[in-house]
């Protein structure tokens, strides 16, 4: 109890001591970049001490401080920026204490001092009656009188070098720890960012593909532990491969150590008096560090998350991968916030404050954001995420927001713009900013296109937009479907060009499937060369959709209607090294293939497994040139498939597997264990997901 009291008792002092909270001028950058607290520090040190004494200009108020004795720390007192600015005792005493002790800062930084904070921090107030060198000349003879704490001041007197030496420390102390949380908190950001980007240049190193095909085997694709990582286990989360563990890993202990390290305690000490002064000195500088770094990873995680990411772009790491990512930084910001939230209301608590404090602006907001993010998380996990996506995308943005305005109102309130932590929250809105804004202008550039849709069979339907180019996957909005103007899909670019054949109101397409479906009847697994078709003539995106129960459930009733294009998103890995592409395609997954096969210079085998002939029919025409290998109604032998393909050519194959998450999983299994098993094998796994 006496320990939480001295607690209490410093957060009062720091609460009240002017130089620390109430309004200040604005900063510009973070504690340390750009911004200094206490500079000169021998100046603010003379003004902390003279804070808690009572002026003849002083008044008395009435603050109810349950914990505090009468006379101790004298929080009763309030002195008004024009009393400060026009008390000759005030001035004279701060004025001979600082030419006590600053005697190595030049003339002009103090004189600058005393204009600005000799009344307060605040942005508009009245400079001092006389200057810094003026009130010196003014003091008739050398003061003898000790200033007490607390005590009245009534005359020019002396601050003690005890009581100059406990201001000096708390001051010094504080303002070095403010510069190791932001320090660290760079840190977390920098490297949160960089890493990613430097472990992805080591793509263009020119390993022997035999030892990269070993190192993936063991350390990068396969699942941390058992065989599934699309495939979601308990249907509650997702097993990271090894590479991404071994990110998760750093992020999660860069976090820890940054959170336990850098403290240190000093007495003696103003602002943490008392017997066990100390603990709630460290307890200030752990729950203060706690705050910073959640604000740190706020905007990493924005970063993560965006679709128009920088990191997609200078790394070689899927969207799936950083959306993992944001969701550990995600876990890990909370936490910081719920343990920055959790101890400042233990201490206000057992302090007996919790009451007047609660009720202020600042406290509140800090509430909102650390509730909101609370609350995100356990409403973002997969089964929500798979069952009502709509529902979860909006909530989660509409939270988000909620986050962001909390945690810029919870420093505006506490601090206004003087100490820059909303530096971090502003780079987070930069982030996302940036994000929607690309989304717009992809938007923008494709303009209101017509959608034509062609019925394949009960599950598969077939989008063809003309006058669109594209690659890699696009986002497509159908802004009559329903009235959330705004939902958008993401669907895989099969071909950039629409066959003449297949424009809607032609019959020949579905009589060429008939002829199709009848001569490969009854074969499940029957290698072709793709039958010629008609050139193309047409430019425009061709998407096959497989039929779900939302939106690509309703577009099946439509001909024709409008629709935004957000185009292009995921460009290709560059597997023009590898002389074999190797393609492993599930039902749907094939859109992802197509484009892929199509550009390879090299040998090209596709095995696709397939619900119903039809589907393969219908994209035959886009496969010329590509040996195939379809199964249907029939589950392909991956392992059968992957050890004949991989074991009897030594030539370096690339497989891009597409498909169902087990299918997927299977294949990344499979792979990993070949290349663990076999030193001469050399291979590279690419996953094409239509989940994350
Ligand atoms: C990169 C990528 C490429 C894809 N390419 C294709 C493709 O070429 N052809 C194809 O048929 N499908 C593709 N998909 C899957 C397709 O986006 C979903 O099937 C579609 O969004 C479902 O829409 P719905 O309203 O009918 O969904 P619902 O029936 O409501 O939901 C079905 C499932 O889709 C998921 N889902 C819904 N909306 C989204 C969304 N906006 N983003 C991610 N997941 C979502 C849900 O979590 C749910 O599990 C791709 C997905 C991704 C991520
Ligand atoms: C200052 O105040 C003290 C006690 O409050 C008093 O004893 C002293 O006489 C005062 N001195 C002057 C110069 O007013
Ligand atoms: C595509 O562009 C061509 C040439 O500009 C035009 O004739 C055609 O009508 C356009 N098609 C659609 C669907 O807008
Ligand atoms: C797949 O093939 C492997 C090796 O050829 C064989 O051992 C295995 O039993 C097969 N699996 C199935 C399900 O047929």
């Amino acid at each position: 109890m006496a320990r939480l009291r001295s607690i209490v008792l410093a957060f009062v002092h720091v609460l009240v001591s002017s130089a620390h909270v109430t309004t200040g001028r604005d900063g510009h950058g973070l504690i340390g970049y750009g911004i200094s607290m206490y500079n000169p520090l021998c100046a603010y040190t003379c003004r902390d001490v003279l804070s808690t004494s009572m002026l003849a200009c002083s008044e008395h108020t009435d603050m109810h401080m349950p914990m505090l004795k009468k006379r101790e720390m004298h929080m009763d007192i309030e002195t008004s920026p024009e009393c400060y600015a026009s008390d000759d005792s005030f001035l004279r005493t701060l004025a001979y204490c600082m030419s006590t002790h600053c005697s190595d800062v030049a003339m002009w930084s103090l004189e600058k001092y005393w204009n600005l904070n000799v009344a307060g921090r605040q942005p508009s107030q009245p400079i001092p009656k006389t200057t810094y060198q003026q009130t010196l000349a003014n003091i008739a003879t050398e003061p003898s009188d000790q200033l007490v704490l607390g005590e009245d001041l009534n005359h020019t007197m002396l601050v003690s070098d005890d009581d100059y030496q406990a201001s000096y420390n708390a001051q010094a102390m504080f303002e070095k720890m403010e510069d190791n949380h932001e320090k660290y908190a760079i840190v977390l950001i920098v490297s949160g960012a960089l890493i990613p980007i430097a472990f992805s240049l080591l793509r263009f190193v020119p390993f022997p593909t035999a030892l990269v095909t070993q190192f993936n085997a063991w350390f990068v694709d396969p699942p941390v532990f058992g065989s599934r990582h699309k495939t979601p286990v308990a249907g509650l989360f997702h097993v990271p491969t090894r590479g991404q563990a071994f990110f998760i890993f750093y992020l999660v202990s860069i976090n820890v150590i940054l959170s336990a390290v850098g403290y240190q305690g000093i007495q003696p000490n103003s602002w943490f008096a008392s017997i066990l002064g100390r603990d709630g000195e460290i307890i200030t500088y752990v729950t203060n560090r706690m705050g910073v770094l959640s604000f740190a990873n706020i905007p990493l995680l924005f970063l993560y998350a965006g679709r128009n990411n920088v990191l997609l772009w200078l790394t070689n790491w899927s969207h799936g991968t950083f959306l993992l990512l944001h969701r550990w930084v995600a876990w890990i910001a909370t936490l910081q916030a719920i343990l920055h939230s959790a101890i400042y209301l233990e201490i206000y608590v057992h302090g007996g404050t919790h009451a007047s404090e609660a009720k202020l602006p600042y406290w509140i907001w800090g509430i909102v954001a650390t509730l909101c993010m609370s609350i995100l998380l356990p409403t973002s996990i997969l089964p929500v995420r798979k069952n009502v996506y709509e529902l979860f995308l909006a909530w989660h943005v509409v939270l988000s927001i909620f986050v962001l305005v909390g945690c810029i109102w919870h420093i505006f309130k506490r601090f206004t713009r003087q100490w820059g932590y909303e530096t971090w929250i502003y780079t987070a809105i930069a982030i996302w900013g940036f994000e929607r804004a690309m989304r717009l202008a992809r938007l923008a550039r494709n303009g209101i296109k017509t959608a034509q849709v062609t019925i394949i069979d009960e599950d598969y339907i077939r989008v063809n937009i003309e006058n669109v180019s594209g690659s890699g996957h696009a986002f497509l909005y159908f802004p009559t479907l329903t009235w959330r103007v705004w939902e958008n899909h993401p669907f895989s670019v099969a071909s950039t060009v629409i066959p003449a054949g297949e424009l809607p109101g032609t019959p020949q397409y579905d009589a060429d499937v008939e002829k199709l479906g009848a001569s490969s009847d009854g074969s499940d697994s029957d290698s072709h060369q793709a039958r010629q078709y008609p050139s193309p003539t047409k430019v425009g995106l061709t998407f096959l959709v497989r039929c779900k129960a939302g939106v690509t459930a309703q577009l099946r009733t439509h001909e024709r209607l409008p629709v935004l294009v957000e185009s292009a998103y995921g460009p290709h890995a560059d597997l023009s090294d590898y002389s074999r592409l190797i393609c492993i395609a599930g039902g749907v997954g094939i859109t992802a293939c197509i484009p892929i096969l199509r550009a390879h210079p090299g040998m090209r085998k596709l095995f696709w497994g397939a619900r119903s002939q039809k589907v393969i029919d219908a994209m035959t025409p886009s496969l010329r040139g590509v040996e195939m290998e379809s199964y249907v109604g029939k589950r392909m032998n991956i392992t059968e498939v992957l050890h004949r393909e991989l074991m009897e050519g030594s030539t370096p194959a690339a497989v891009l597997v597409s498909g169902p998450s087990e299918m997927a999983d299977e294949v990344r299994c499979v792979i990993s264990e070949l290349g663990r098993q076999n030193k001469g094998v050399r291979v590279k796994l690419i996953e094409e997901a239509f989940s994350w």
